[in-house]
């Protein structure tokens, strides 16, 4: 998995609409009117709401703007704070610390494709869709939302691609179909889902007999942690420090290198965002996060330290 360079940006929020129903549009640009860093579709990042309040989102604009950024937020009334935080706070002229772009969903070439979307988990899915369409892929995109007032970007999407897009509010429709999307096997075919867990599970149940590495799907969410396969804590020889942390069993490896004076980028701390990626040189990893796919794990070559931890009594990490 690559791991992009990354900018922190002070950027200027200069245009907020609404999407839907509970859905803002956020416009980012640089105040000097600089380009902005080159991402591609999937990639997400990172709003700085407060020193203690960052969340990613991701890109769901034009690749080929350089000036702008756009993202959508969902107000989650249950969510930690930071959806909240967006949709009360943040207004039009108020300037924002960004980083990013950062991409762990990326599109992979393919002569076909299906999209399947869940609520706000259009938003990386949509500018996929828009790839596809521009690199002539046979694709189709499956919308699902609770109703269609609260379906950001559908009627976009509709208008612009036409029956490639469907649409399917739950209370209109019920569930998507996914037994007849996804029960017969198609080659040289790639899945891409993004959206709530329930959603992301039933896609990966049902995509079972489907090649390895035909299913890509992004979390928003973490998933729920199992016990580690080691109860006792470890150590982690850092190479390019050349420290050795003690990492205790109710520690993460984050908490521990940051205790003992290294410095590393993290944000969302759950496994989900990527921003602590790091490689690994030697041990074997329990991974715990829900970002790398199955064979990317398997590799143990690289973890996210907020969540993953040792199955051995020592790692060491590129750090
Ligand atoms: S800080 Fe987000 S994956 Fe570790």
């Amino acid at each position: 998995m690559p791991t992009a360079p990354e900018a922190v940006l002070d950027l200027q929020l200069t245009n907020r609409t609404t999407g839907a129903d509970g859905v803002v549009v956020l416009e980012f640009r640089d105040p000097s009117g600089a380009d902005l860093p080159a991402w591609t579709p999937g990639a997400h990042i990172d709003l700085v709401l407060t020193s203690e309040l960052t969340r990613q989102y991701s890109l769901c604009g034009d690749p080929a703007d350089t000036g702008t950024w756009r993202v959508a937020v969902l107000r989650e009334a249950l969510g930690r704070g930071g959806s909240q935080f967006v949709h009360d706070k943040l207004s039009e002229g108020d300037h924002v610390t960004v980083r990013g772009p950062r991409n762990h969903f990326e599109l992979e070439p393919s002569p076909r494709y299906v999209f399947i979307a869940g609520g706000i988990g259009i938003t990386p899915i949509l500018t996929m869709a828009r790839a596809a369409e521009n690199a002539g892929a046979d694709w189709t995109l499956v919308y699902g939302g609770r109703s269609r007032s609260s379906m950001a970007f559908a009627d976009t999407l509709v208008a612009h691609f036409g029956d490639k897009v469907v649409v399917h509010p739950q209370d209109e429709r019920g569930l998507i179909d996914l037994p007849g999307l996804l029960g017969e096997v198609r080659d040289n075919t790639l899945v891409y889902c993004c959206g709530p867990a329930p959603l992301l599970d039933a896609v990966t149940g049902h995509c079972d007999g489907w090649p390895s590495g035909a299913l890509h799907i992004e979390r928003f969410a973490a998933k729920d942690l199992e016990e580690p396969v080691r109860a006792e804590g470890f150590e982690v020889e850092l190479a390019l420090s050349g420290k050795t942390v003690a990492v205790a069993p109710e520690q993460s490896i984050l908490q521990a290198v940051t205790a003992a004076g290294v410095q590393v980028l993290s944000s969302c701390e759950e496994g989900t965002c990527g921003t602590c990626e790091t490689a690994v040189l030697g041990g074997t990893v329990d991974h715990r996060d829900s970002l790398l796919t199955a064979d990317e794990q398997a590799a143990n070559d690289t973890m996210m330290i907020c969540v993953s931890r040792a199955t051995c009594p020592r790692l060491t990490l590129e750090m």
